[in-house]
């Protein structure tokens, strides 16, 4: 059975560019539910682990480097079959590839810098979750 929930990032430059209300608010239309919310910082071994999957792909040091430029924000949505969900509605990693109307063809600008991140599946939506929020942070 498909899980309900999914982690999002809203990427540093989309938090700079004061898009994070905008992102958040498609993010209500499409009917997900917001369980669990923060802005922080990741350290640069916090981003390395985050991404580790990628540590031999040839973006990885452009790619930590970029997610440590500045704050972020990070959620726990919730909604029926949400990482697929999710998916569908920030579109293509690359904005150019994107659905029109979807978050990244909306407001990403490359490949890297693509304005969120969405976990690719249920089990690292769980390990994801568990790396920003503590029980006490969810609701
Ligand atoms: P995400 O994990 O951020 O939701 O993105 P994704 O699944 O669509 O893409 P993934 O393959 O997991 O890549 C993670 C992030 O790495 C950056 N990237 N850069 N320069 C490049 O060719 C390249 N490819 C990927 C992007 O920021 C991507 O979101
Ligand atoms: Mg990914």
């Amino acid at each position: 059975m498909a899980g309900n929930i999914t982690l999002t990032m809203i990427k540093p430059l989309s938090v700079e560019k004061g898009l994070a209300g905008p992102i958040l608010a498609k993010i209500n239309e499409a009917g997900f539910r917001i369980a669990a919310l923060k802005m922080t910082r990741l350290t640069q071994d916090q981003a390395k682990k985050f991404y580790e999957v990628h540590k031999e792909r040839p973006f990885y040091k452009d790619l930590v480097a970029f997610m440590t430029s500045g704050p972020i924000m990070a959620a726990i949505l919730e909604k029926e079959n949400a990482v697929e969900e999710f998916r569908k509605l920030i579109g293509s990693t690359d904005p150019s590839k994107a659905a029109l109307g979807t978050i990244r063809a909306l407001y990403g600008t490359s490949v890297e810098k693509n304005a969120v991140h969405g976990s690719d599946s249920d089990e690292n939506a769980i390990i994801e979750s568990d790396f920003f929020f503590s029980r006490l942070e969810r609701h």
